[in-house]
């Protein structure tokens, strides 16, 4: 049931205060001969333990991808663009877009193709570098962005949600179990919200040499996998989404439980509101018990499906990173779990934009 480090970095310096932070650094003498810091140390997380936000209020939502023009010719308006599909149902890499320069209507078909292809994996992006207001400016594109009740975040900015992890910080094995023979994480981002997030950004500010991918998964595919008697089972049932762990870890670290925490019912098959399609919705991180069901029943449903989602390596991908890498996902669509292969004494440094989509849509 454990999150991704994405998601496990969003408590993992609660307790690692600047001041901390600097002692631990001081003692690792190897570190300090050798590392020169975070690149981009005004994203590093932030943690006020006072800081409080109001429960979340629902909000109108219509997908911007609605009506885009499915040939994209605002998206793909220069002949320089170059498509490499990753494998057959999900994930796309794409050179020659440039996220920042996208029109509305740009950015509308970025969201189509998003949703399309689940995953799109954008090289060579100037994001990083526009700054703050406009990267929280072109996420909202899609939608009001979540702030995130427990994890790192920009001081000043809680739209953003801050993966980093270095020598003096590696909450992650604590956060999954430390007695696990892998550490894969399988989720969707914080499926506990009512309106549950959907076209998401997340870019890479410092990164491994090798490793700190993420694995996605097509929960479209995962969904037609099924035979049509187990769908028509599928369909109807509704899922409990909780954020109670996240809350109870951060508040055992000492870090800020920004608002209570959440439990919502989702519909175990969603449809997605711009391609229609029907998709799996739970995943191991978050969701604890099918609605109506005995717990043994609940229990078994789930691991079926969890063990389903995570052995479908024919439905999934590995999104790598490299400098100027942004990855645009389709939460609705997808789940993904964080690899935690590299090197204890490696920087990696991230953030996430998460804009909250519609309520889900039963199948
Ligand atoms: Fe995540």
């Amino acid at each position: 049931m454990a999150p991704s480090v994405a998601d496990i970095d969003q408590s993992n310096t609660q307790t690692v205060t600047s001041e901390v932070l600097k002692l631990q650094l001081k003692d690792d003498s190897q570190n300090k001969q050798q590392d020169k810091g975070a690149s981009y140390p005004a994203y590093l997380p932030y943690f006020d333990v006072t800081e409080k936000f109001p429960p979340t209020e629902i909000f109108e939502f219509s997908d911007p991808a609605i009506g885009a023009d499915p040939k994209k010719p605002h998206l793909f308006f220069t002949g320089d663009v170059k498509t490499n599909h990753l494998s057959p149902y999900i994930g796309t890499e794409i050179t020659g877009v440039q996220i920042s320069q996208l029109s509305k209507e740009g950015l509308n078909e970025l969201g189509l193709y998003a949703a399309e292809r689940k995953v799109l994996v954008l090289r060579d992006q100037d994001f990083k570098d526009i700054g703050i207001e406009k990267q929280i400016e072109l996420a909202s594109h899609f939608g009001k962005i979540q702030r995130h009740p427990t994890s790192g975040n920009v001081k000043g900015y809680p739209e953003f949600h801050v993966v980093y992890r270095d020598a003096t910080d590696n909450i992650f094995r604590e956060y999954g179990g430390d007695n696990r023979t892998n550490k894969t994480s399988w989720h969707s981002d914080i499926s506990y919200e009512k309106q549950t997030p959907g076209t998401t950004f997340f870019w890479i500010l410092d990164q491994p040499d090798v490793g700190g991918s993420t694995l996605f998964s097509s929960q479209v595919e995962a969904y037609n996998r099924l035979s049509p008697e187990f769908q028509k089972r599928l369909e109807g049932l509704k899922a409990v989404h909780s954020a109670v762990y996240q809350a109870e870890f951060a508040r055992k670290r000492g870090g800020p439980v920004r608002r209570e925490p959440v439990e919502s019912e989702h519909p175990v098959v969603r449809r997605h509101p711009v391609t229609g399609e029907k998709a799996l919705y739970v995943n191991q991180g978050f969701t604890t018990r099918i609605v109506g069901f005995k717990d043994e029943e609940s229990e078994y449903l789930l691991k079926f499906l969890f063990d389903h989602i995570a052995k479908g390596a024919d439905f999934h991908i590995r999104a790598t990173y490299k400098p100027g890498t942004v990855v645009v996902w389709d939460n609705r669509v997808t789940t993904h779990s964080a690899v935690d292969d590299f090197s204890d004494n490696v920087r990696r440094h991230a953030v996430r934009l998460t804009p909250q989509a519609e309520i889900p849509i039963p199948a």
